[in-house]
């Protein structure tokens, strides 16, 4: 089996900002469940359908659910180099259906205090034609494009608040489950998008 990486933080972290950097060093495509989640809402699917319940409210959809959907990712023929998991695993029961099937080597943790989280997330716009991400503040997009951003259902407050809920009580145990294996990295992302990328690509190298 091949070396995959995991993209681990709480939501807002900057993983999907970070991923193309990655993506770019390593060749590893980039694995999101979130996005193969609303690709699937997109397309109207069953699965899609039933994610929708939990992700507009900010819960973690069931894990049965999400372990099938990267059972059969894994299976594809661009991931057999291994992969880029970004928000993959979010509890401990998907990191030990992943130890079945995939190698993983290198966890990078990107630590950000929940109170930059609520501005991060609120601010948020998604270019749909690129899948770029901007930042109305952070980022902002140009204005040749601004008129075409949107906002994800689950960039409010609210359901914020929940994602950062079920994140300390699901998905930060992990941190120690992969600690404990002396594959997990922390890097500072409670700096500029191009310091936490440096301090990844030293990761890397
Ligand atoms: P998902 O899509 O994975 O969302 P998330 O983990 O909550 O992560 P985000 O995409 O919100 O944040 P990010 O870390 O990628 O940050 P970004 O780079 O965009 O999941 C959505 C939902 O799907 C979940 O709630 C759940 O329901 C379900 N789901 C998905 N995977 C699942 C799983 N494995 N198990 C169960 N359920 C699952 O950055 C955020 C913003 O901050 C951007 O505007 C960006 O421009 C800005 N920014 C980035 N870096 C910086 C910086 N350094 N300084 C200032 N601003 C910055």
């Amino acid at each position: 089996m091949s070396e995959s990486i995991v993209l681990f933080g709480p939501p807002g972290a900057g993983k999907g900002t970070q991923a193309e950097a990655i993506v770019n060093a390593t060749g590893k495509p980039q694995v999101s469940t979130g996005d193969m989640l609303r690709a699937a809402l997109n397309a109207g699917t069953t699965l899609g359908l039933e994610a929708k319940k939990y992700m507009d409210v900010g819960e973690l959809v069931p894990d049965e659910v999400i372990i099938g959907l990267i059972a059969d990712r894994m299976q594809e023929d661009d991931a057999c180099d291994g992969v880029l998991f970004d928000g993959f695993p979010r509890t401990i029961i998907q990191a030990e259906a992943l130890a079945k099937i995939a190698v993983v080597t290198l966890v990078i943790s990107i630590e950000v205090p929940d109170e930059s989280i609520v501005e991060r997330i609120v601010g948020r716009r998604m270019d749909p034609e690129t899948g770029e991400i901007y930042h109305v503040n952070f980022r902002p997009a140009p204005s040749d494009i601004s008129s075409r951003l949107i906002q994800r259902k689950d960039d409010n407050e609210e359901a914020v608040r929940t994602r950062l809920v079920a994140y300390h009580s699901q998905t930060a145990p992990l941190a120690e489950w992969y600690d404990q294996r002396g594959i997990l990295k922390t890097v500072n992302g409670n700096q500029g998008m191009a310091e936490v990328g440096a301090e990844i690509s030293q990761l890397l190298d």
